[in-house]
């Protein structure tokens, strides 16, 4: 093998004294041309076996630096590692000039912050270099992703491009959902971030993993904090050989290096694709009304996308939005020869988001996509991007929100003062108390001594099925009363309350919409109307059920949603607990009292920190009980369709625009809950129905005074 070096750079091999061949011929610079040159000693000096003959002094580092093997050698081996190695060289991705001097930082300094533009190959190759390079005592390198789709698909990418260099195909896996049977034995796991926390629970010591890589850390989602502090807990732990790279296209670095013991912040410099940047002015006033509620720049959007099939040469068009319902818009109005369009959101299955990446011979794939796809995903044949410029961030604030599932996470920890627990940013005293309050009440946990609170049985059980605490108290509840599938079934409509009932188009189509959601309307409220919706989408037949949904304006993707997170929590019930979910449902709308009730109860006990009492008087709407806030029911609510208003609802969210609204609202009967026999599962003492009774009164004597 010869390796011509200069600016051109030619390749040729040897084999049995065949004339040469010539591999690649390539135009590289000097620091990439040294990075391949090491990688092909030490191809070939360790890992291929036999010996290597070092080239003679004088020809080394000059024009021709020949590479002599003899004796036993794994040539099939070799030659992959080497295709590896001439397509790294021809990708010409930023991070390869830079392989030696990451590693050896690395290894010097354990932690290291890596800053670096999108496509600069941090999550395809640094992996790859750490994996190869045996960093640690272990050979396991595990990369976190956000989202399931990025988790596979760069799986997928680097399985390919290492195909053959390693022992089996396991060497690379993916995992984007979590069981607690995946083992840490392959070379390099790609795993969602909730997948890692996930493995914290089962063991908080990681074994087997030498080298935890963060990427996309500028997301700062809740897990992503929260593994940022559990991995400082390990690191500090000096019997743990354990590496960590966090990776990020713009995070605050120096935040991240203070977090982390003031570690090194490597910057890779370079963007491996030239970029056309075209703006286009929207005229928006001259359209809304055309386009009912959705907004003018989506429709600047979908009419670039339709230009530029039109007139530009072949090649994926990738357009970015805001919203699912912006996405499903857009596709069902962009129509045109020879293209094919795609919506791409986070609520999407996995199969519908992969569809994607499937090819569509003659014709041009046009993706209409939230951000969801902007950083971690790589869409093949993609040259055009229209980017309406618009963003609606769900982002997590450290400061002010904390989940309940991640303060159970730390709990499961076993770190019983959450106060002291040290994260990156530190929520706030306010909202650590609240997410404790609401815990307590949803049963999950409890106060062991002072500021000192552990998990209850039922806080494990939500940890180990990594369900957030309301949904699990639902489901469990509705376990204890035989209700198991209606438990199933009413978690997943909770979490996709916002999307069943479609209400788009004109004022005509909304009114239409609106008078077919009548029939379902439920005297129990939005719960209990969803629930006989999914129940009656259920029970047809498959090929019955898109004309159904279309003549009942209702939104199919989202039945298949609720079917889907059904599958998904029957399976982790199964695996985590044991627990076998009868295929039978129990309740019906018209027929049982008794079922109904026990649904209420379960309901009430998952939202209970969301009670609120009716006023008595229409325009005063109701009062919620713990912060003594007047609210109205939402227009859409189920119980607007009946004249009778419930003293007492719980809710699933507030909503505020020209009023506060209840949303997603269930209506109970207050007094009987206390008699109720067996008693619920949640810990009804600490609720105090006292102090709402007499907060009840005080508070509606002000509102009336
Ligand atoms: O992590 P970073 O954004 O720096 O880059 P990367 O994800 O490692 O991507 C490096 C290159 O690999 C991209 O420019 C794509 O050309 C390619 N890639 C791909 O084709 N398919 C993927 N699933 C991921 C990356």
């Amino acid at each position: 093998l010869k390796a011509k070096k200069g600016v051109r750079f030619d390749l040729y091999t040897e084999l049995s004294n065949k004339k040469d061949a010539l591999v690649a011929e390539l135009e590289v610079t000097e620091k990439r041309l040294d990075e391949f040159m090491a990688a092909m000693r030490c191809i070939l000096k360790y890992i291929g076996g036999g010996k290597l003959e070092e080239p003679a002094a004088e020809t080394k580092g000059v024009d021709v630096e020949p590479f002599l093997l003899q004796g036993e050698v794994d040539w099939v081996k070799i030659h992959r590692l080497i295709l590896r190695e001439i397509r790294r060289l021809q990708d010409g991705l930023p991070i390869y000039a830079h392989r030696r001097e990451i590693l050896a930082r690395i290894r010097d300094s354990q932690i290291m912050v890596l800053i670096g533009e999108t496509g600069s190959g941090k999550s395809t190759q640094l992996v790859q270099f750490l994996a190869d390079a045996g960093i640690g005592s272990s050979e396991t390198v595990i990369c976190t992703q956000p989202r399931k789709i990025a988790t596979i698909s760069i799986a997928d990418r680097v399985k390919g491009e290492c195909h053959g260099c390693y022992k089996d195909s396991n060497s690379i896996i993916a995992y984007p959902t979590f069981s607690s049977d995946q083992p840490f034995g392959s070379k390099v796991i790609y795993a969602t971030d909730h997948c890692l926390l996930q493995h914290f629970m089962n063991d908080r010591n990681l074994p087997g993993i030498s080298c935890i890589v963060i990427d996309e850390a500028h997301e700062r989602s809740s897990n992503t904090d929260l593994l940022l502090a559990l991995i400082k807990c390990l690191l500090l732990d000096q019997t743990r050989d354990l590496r960590l790279v966090i990776m990020s296209a713009t995070a605050d670095a120096n935040q991240l290096s203070d977090y982390f013991f003031g570690c090194d912040v490597f910057h890779v410099s370079g963007r491996s694709f030239p970029v056309d940047l075209k703006y286009i002015s929207s005229d928006s006033e001259a359209s809304t009304s055309a386009w009912g509620p959705i907004a003018p720049y989506v429709q600047e959007v979908v009419k670039t996308s339709k230009e530029i099939h039109r007139s530009e040469k072949e090649g994926t068009i990738l357009a970015f939005l805001t919203s699912q319902q912006e996405v499903e818009w857009a596709c069902e109005n962009f129509q045109a020869p020879l293209a094919v369009a795609f919506p791409l959101h986070g609520k999407l299955s996995f199969e519908d988001q992969f569809r994607i990446f499937q090819d569509f011979p003659g014709k041009r794939k046009v993706i209409f996509a939230t951000n969801l796809a902007e950083t971690s995903l790589t869409i093949p044949g993609l040259k055009y991007v229209v980017d309406s410029g618009m963003v609606k961030e769900s982002r997590f604030e450290p400061g002010r929100g904390m989940s309940m599932l991640k303060v159970l996470r730390i709990l499961a920890l076993g770190i019983k003062n959450i106060s002291e627990f040290d994260f990156i940013d530190a929520p706030s005293h306010q909202a650590i108390d609240m997410a404790i309050r609401n815990l307590v009440q949803l049963g999950a946990i409890r106060q062991s001594r002072g500021s000192y609170y552990e998990l209850t049985d039922e806080g494990r059980y939500f940890v180990k099925l990594g369900i957030e605490p309301r949904l699990g108290k639902l489901v469990l509840y509705c376990f204890r009363h035989r209700l198991g599938k209606e438990g199933l079934a009413l978690a997943a409509v909770m979490a996709n309350a916002s999307s069943i009932f479609c209400r788009v188009g004109t004022k005509d189509d909304k009114i239409k919409a609106d008078c077919l959601k009548v029939q379902f309307c439920h005297s129990s409220g939005d719960l209990f109307t969803m629930l006989s919706v999914f129940k009656e989408w259920e029970a047809l037949p498959r090929d019955h059920r898109s004309k159904w949904c279309w003549d009942n304006s209702i939104n199919a993707k989202s039945m298949r949603r609720c079917q889907e997170a059904v599958k998904e929590m029957e399976e982790s019930l199964r695996r985590e607990l044991d627990i076998i979910v009868p295929s039978l449902w129990l309740w019906s709308p018209h027929k049982s009292a008794g079922h109904d009730k026990h649904l209420k109860w379960a309901i009430v006990s998952a939202l209970v920190e969301n009670v609120a009492m009716y006023s008595g008087y229409d325009q005063l709407g109701y009062q919620v009980a713990m912060t003594g806030q007047t609210v109205r029911l939402h227009p859409s609510c189920s119980l607007q369709m009946f004249a009778e208003k419930p003293s007492w609802v719980v809710f699933g969210e507030l909503l505020s625009t020209v009023h506060d609204y209840l949303v997603c609202v269930t209506a109970f009967d207050f007094e009987s809950l206390p008699s109720l026999d067996p008693p619920p599962l949640f810990d009804f003492h600490n609720m105090d129905c006292q102090k709402l009774r007499s907060k009840k009164m005080t508070g509606f004597g002000t509102l009336l005074l």
